[in-house]
């Protein structure tokens, strides 16, 4: 079995046109259009570093800062930032191109973690990942630190979730929209 692999091994480019039915009521891209565009080139991506099946296990930072519009030339890039034991996270920038004026604007950028999976269906391990300059160094730390802030996160939020149902945290919900009726 390979050992290693470096991250130009993996790099993953999808371009797609936006078709007209891929447009919302708005005419404007479905952002769902965009997840399963962002979903096939994590796979491509993470399958060809682990020279196995992998499956999507959870999708971080998905921000919809520019709207896509119908025509215009979709450009997904996938590389592997990071390798856990069966883990890894692919980070995804994706860029629309207007074809008439070939300017470019970046729509959103993304990390989305998949599991590599053997012939059982049980997490694989897969090679190690070889780091051959400063960005890709980089990239891989900020992965190790957003994995790190998420497991704390997880950890406070279930501390948290226990105090919600307690009567005196209602007052939470006075500056919000909401109308609270009496049910008891
Ligand atoms: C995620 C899954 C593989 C975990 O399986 P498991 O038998 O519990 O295995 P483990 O606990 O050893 O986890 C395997 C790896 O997944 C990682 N993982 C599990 N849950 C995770 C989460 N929520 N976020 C990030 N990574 C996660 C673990 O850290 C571990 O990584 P490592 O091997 O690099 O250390 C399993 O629950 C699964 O197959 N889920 C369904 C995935 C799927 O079908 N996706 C498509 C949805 S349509």
């Amino acid at each position: 079995m390979t050992t290693s692999r470096t991250v130009e091994y993996s790099q993953t480019t999808i371009t797609e046109l936006m078709i007209p039915s891929y447009a919302n009521f708005g005419g404007k891209i479905h952002g769902g259009i965009l997840l399963s565009l962002m979903d096939k080139v994590a796979y491509a991506c993470a399958s060809k570093h682990a020279g196995a099946y992998v499956v999507t296990v959870s999708v971080d930072e998905v921000n919809f800062m520019q709207p896509i519009e119908v025509g215009e030339l979709l450009s997904l890039h996938a590389s592997i930032n990071y390798v856990g034991k069966s883990s890894m996270v692919v980070g995804i920038k994706v860029f629309a191109e207007n074809v008439m004026t070939g300017s470019k604007k970046h729509t959103n950028t993304s990390y989305f973690t998949m599991v590599a999976k053997d012939a059982e269906g049980k997490p694989t391990q897969v090679p190690a990942l070889v780091l051959g300059n400063e960005d890709q160094v980089r990239r891989c730390l900020e992965a190790i630190n957003r994995k790190r802030l998420k497991q704390d996160f997880q950890k406070e939020f279930e501390m948290e979730r226990g105090k919600l149902s307690q009567k005196d945290s209602r007052i939470w919900l006075e500056n919000e929209r909401v109308i609270l009726v009496d049910w008891a």
